[in-house]
């Protein structure tokens, strides 16, 4: 195959793929560092970078996974409260080998809306380089990340657009 048959190949296979249908097989380092690498090559107005990502795995996957259920537990009315939800919430980022917060940093430079585009194309070049690597992904934007402080460091200029969970298929 050719490069451009090679890439209409990848971007026609690449769909998001949910927790429940990732195994248990350890994504290597070597392919994490690969997908936050071709994040970093994503097109941004000003070269600001704007694209925060933070690796959640392990130990640090699991005290996420808690905060996330707390928050849930915490903005959720008592009488709306579902208690399936809530264990969902555990579930899901349990089942991913790692997990990545999305935020952006809006550096004043340009528009912000151009942060959030350049942002969300360096999410489609993980997303393009997950398929390429067989690793399950897809981008989750919880109203509840909002509310993330011990696991994250959102500073004033920044916001969390959502969480990639990734999982090999
Ligand atoms: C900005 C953004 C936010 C998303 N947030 C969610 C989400 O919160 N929950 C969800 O199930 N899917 C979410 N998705 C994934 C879309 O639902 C998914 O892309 C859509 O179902 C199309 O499937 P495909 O990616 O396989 O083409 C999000 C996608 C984008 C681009």
């Amino acid at each position: 195959m050719n490069k451009a048959e090679v890439l209409k190949e990848i971007i026609e296979q690449r769909r998001s793929i949910f927790p429940k249908d990732y195994t248990d097989t350890e994504i290597t380092q070597a392919v994490i560092d690969e997908i936050l690498h071709s994040a970093t090559l994503a097109p941004n107005h000003k070269r600001t970078k704007p694209w925060r990502f933070k690796i959640f795995k392990g130990e640090e996957k699991v005290k996420l996974a808690s905060e996330m259920q707390a928050i849930y537990k915490a903005t959720q009315p008592e009488q709306l409260f579902l208690e399936k939800k809530y264990n969902d919430i555990g579930f899901k980022i349990n089942k991913a080998n790692v997990v990545v917060s999305i935020v952006v940093n809006f550096s004043g430079m340009v528009p912000e809306w151009e942060e959030i585009a350049a942002t969300s194309m360096a999410v489609q070049n993980m997303y393009l380089t997950c398929t390429a690597n067989n690793i399950g992904c897809y981008w989750s934007s919880p109203k509840i990340v909002d509310f993330l402080k011990e696991s994250l460091t959102i500073e004033e200029n920044q916001k969390c657009l959502g969480l990639f969970y990734m999982g090999a298929v």
